[in-house]
């Protein structure tokens, strides 16, 4: 029997409410599957523990987490302490300090999943975004000059190196190349005249060694409008930090809301844990309600099965989030329905093990 150890970080507002029904879908998955568990290890870190302790999580939260196989996050960040602290101190740190260099967030119309575009057919949003998780505009380099005075000027540097372009770019392209896939390239060197001429030049010279991948390039303006009016032109995507952000709460939204979105920080060469995560933030504008859409965070846990090489388990999970949005009968307001946080993650427990189990 492996049993896999996870670290896990609900974090702050919906994230404690999300995180424990994922929870609840990876102990019944390995209750029905057999063969493998998970043991769960609770870090009640965020902001709560920030205004009690003046820092995020304690000094050798690091050192602890290196014990796990992965981490499961919910989301931190809430109102009464500042963005740039709960986030750079905890979530962002993680990434960079774990060198989880690779955020792969999927923008994949589901079965039954809410669009709010016109005349959309599956297919035709089906992509994988990979978006540079360790550098670029998020490198924190900068300075604040003359703070407060009329000549004041604040600097925010990107950074990014031969190693950490050349190493995401690759990591595209053999997705690309295994899954037989185009390969997108989202830039924007008309206007950023170091960062992205230099990211376009690697694209283009690591691409010289796959010459089976299709390869596209867009500006991040034009790739925004294409995302609205013709998905289809994108299937693998590699992006910058920055630019990977924001073009994937614009792909949540086209592929059924920031509840549906999930996203994993590889570390792939598994020296350090990776993290799980829903993309979407704490919500404090739906926190304690219990009315936090679950299946972002359970389709993360699925990416956790897929990670420790259960595939076809982590498939059962999404076909499961398929057909929860199909039957509608548990479903959060966000969806349209009237269902609780809890309904939504007791219905899908109860229908793995119901349903037909397609994929092991
Ligand atoms: P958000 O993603 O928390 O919320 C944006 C909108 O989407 C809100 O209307 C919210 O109600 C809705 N929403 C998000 N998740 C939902 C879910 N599961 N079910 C139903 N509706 C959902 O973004 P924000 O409001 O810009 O940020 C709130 C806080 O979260 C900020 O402090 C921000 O820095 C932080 N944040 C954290 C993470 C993270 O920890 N990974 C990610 C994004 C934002
Ligand atoms: C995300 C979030 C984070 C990011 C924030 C909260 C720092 O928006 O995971 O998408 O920008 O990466
Ligand atoms: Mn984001």
């Amino acid at each position: 029997m492996s049993v896999h150890k996870i670290a896990v970080i609900a974090g702050d507002g919906i994230g404690p409410e999300v995180i424990e029904e994922g929870v609840k879908v990876l102990e019944a998955v390995a209750r029905i599957a057999g063969g493998f568990s998970f043991e769960f290890t609770h870090f009640p870190w965020g902001c709560e523990y920030y205004l009690e302790h003046g820092t995020m999580m304690p000094e050798d939260g690091l050192e602890q987490l290196q014990k796990f196989d992965a981490v499961y996050l919910g989301a931190v960040g809430y109102p009464g302490v500042p963005d740039h602290i709960s986030l750079r101190e905890l979530l962002l740190k993680i990434r960079k300090q774990f060198d989880q260099y690779v955020n792969v967030r999927p923008v994949r119309l589901l079965q039954g999943a809410p669009c709010p575009l016109k005349d959309v057919t599956r297919d035709q949003i089906d992509m994988v975004v990979i978006r540079e998780n360790s550098e670029g505009e998020y490198s924190g380099a900068g300075d604040w000059l003359f703070r407060g005075k009329p000549e004041e000027v604040v600097l925010q540097t990107g950074v990014f190196s031969r190693k950490g372009t050349e190493r995401i770019i690759r990591y595209a392209y053999e997705l690309a190349r295994k899954m037989g896939k185009s390969l997108t390239s989202i830039s924007k060197a008309n206007a950023l005249n170091y960062s992205m001429v230099f990211w376009d030049q690697v694209f283009e010279e690591v691409g010289r060694e796959y010459p089976d991948v299709e390869t596209k390039s867009y500006l991040v303006d034009a790739a925004s409008m294409y995302f609205v009016k013709q998905p289809e032109r994108f299937q693998i995507v590699v992006t910058s930090n920055l630019f990977g952000d924001i073009i994937t709460d614009l792909g949540a939204a086209i592929a059924g809301g920031m509840g549906l979105a999930a996203g994993a920080n590889l570390n792939p060469e598994r020296i350090y844990p990776s993290m799980f995560e829903p993309i979407h933030g704490s919500a404090p504008d739906i926190a304690h309600k219990g009315i936090a859409n679950p299946l972002a965070a359970i389709w993360s846990a699925s990416q956790i099965l897929d990670f420790f090489g259960h595939e076809g388990w982590g498939a059962n999970v999404l076909d499961v989030i398929e057909q929860v949005m199909v039957d509608k009968k548990a479903l959060t307001p966000d969806m349209g329905g009237t269902a609780t946080t809890v309904d939504v993650g007791t219905e899908v427990v109860a229908l793995l093990s119901t349903i037909h189990i397609k994929h092991v």
